[in-house]
């Protein structure tokens, strides 16, 4: 089903959130450096798409396709996806308590670094490359040392994220809301982030209501969520008049 030029491709997604179906038909697909732009209205499963695609036990894909870098997705559990090369970063991170963060994200980069036939980083080389994306991504240092988001503020969780992201280098990165609870700052460090990664061949789906996030991004293709499947696929002017009419509105002038 992959043609070469898509990194991942989903047909007909359907998934499952216990009794309920959240996604009915889902298709899209992401080329290799492209960035897609996910919207829509509050509940209408963007959390679900990105939570299905990284392999929550919670999501369940009932049917459909999806394959990633020519593999097919699906077979693979949330650990072997991340090792493939994709990255989730929750809307809402959670925190882990007894947890270190430093060694949390140095256990997920050397289990990347594995897959990708790198060797492991020792836990010198692996803090002096952390502390200086936590630098550039305007987290104190200190929050590598406390256990995952324990105590953290909104911001600080999401900056958190990005730290992740930085280090672990995705071929595919999911952004759920990151501009959500970050200040100017932070925002700023997620379009400077984002087109780093880009520039080396990451590609993204980013998840967000927020239009001057979109437009600095530059996204390749902008789609629109409703009723369980793509209802509206475009570019930042599909974003523009979304963020102009609203979501009502623009239900009602596709007949969604
Ligand atoms: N873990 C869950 N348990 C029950 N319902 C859920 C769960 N996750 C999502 N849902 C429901 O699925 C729908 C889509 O949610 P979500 O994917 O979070 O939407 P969005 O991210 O677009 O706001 C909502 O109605 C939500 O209540
Ligand atoms: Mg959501």
């Amino acid at each position: 089903m992959t043609t070469p030029s898509q990194l991942l491709q989903v047909r007909n997604l359907r998934v499952d959130v216990g009794a309920r179906n959240v996604l009915k038909s889902v298709s899209l697909d992401v080329a290799p450096g492209a960035l897609v732009v996910l919207m829509g209205a509050n509940g209408s499963g963007k959390s679900t798409l990105g939570l299905a695609l990284a392999g929550h036990p919670s999501y369940r894909v009932v049917s459909g396709q999806a394959q990633f870098g020519g593999q097919d997705l699906l077979a693979l559990n949330a650990q072997e996806r991340a090792r493939a090369g994709l990255f989730l970063s929750f809307q809402v991170p959670p925190d882990i308590p007894g947890v270190k963060n430093n060694l949390f994200i140095r256990s997920a980069l050397n289990a990347v670094r594995e897959a990708r036939e790198q060797a492991p980083l020792d836990a010198f080389d692996f803090l002096a490359s952390a502390r200086a994306a936590a630098q550039q991504l305007g987290l104190p240092e200190a929050m590598l040392g406390r256990p995952v988001n324990e105590g953290f503020s909104g911001g600080e969780r999401k900056r958190n994220e990005l730290l992740q992201l930085a280090l672990l280098q995705p071929r595919l990165a999911v952004l759920d809301e990151i501009d959500s609870g970050m200040d100017v700052d932070g925002v700023r460090a997620v379009v400077q982030l984002v087109q780093n990664l880009r520039a080396q061949g990451t590609a993204f789906v980013v998840v967000s209501h927020y239009l001057q996030l979109i437009e600095s991004l530059e996204p390749d293709t902008v789609l629109r969520l409703d009723q369980g499947c793509i209802a509206e696929s475009g570019d930042l002017e599909l974003a523009r008049r979304i963020a102009r009419t609203g979501y009502a509105h623009a239900a009602q002038a596709v007949g969604a």
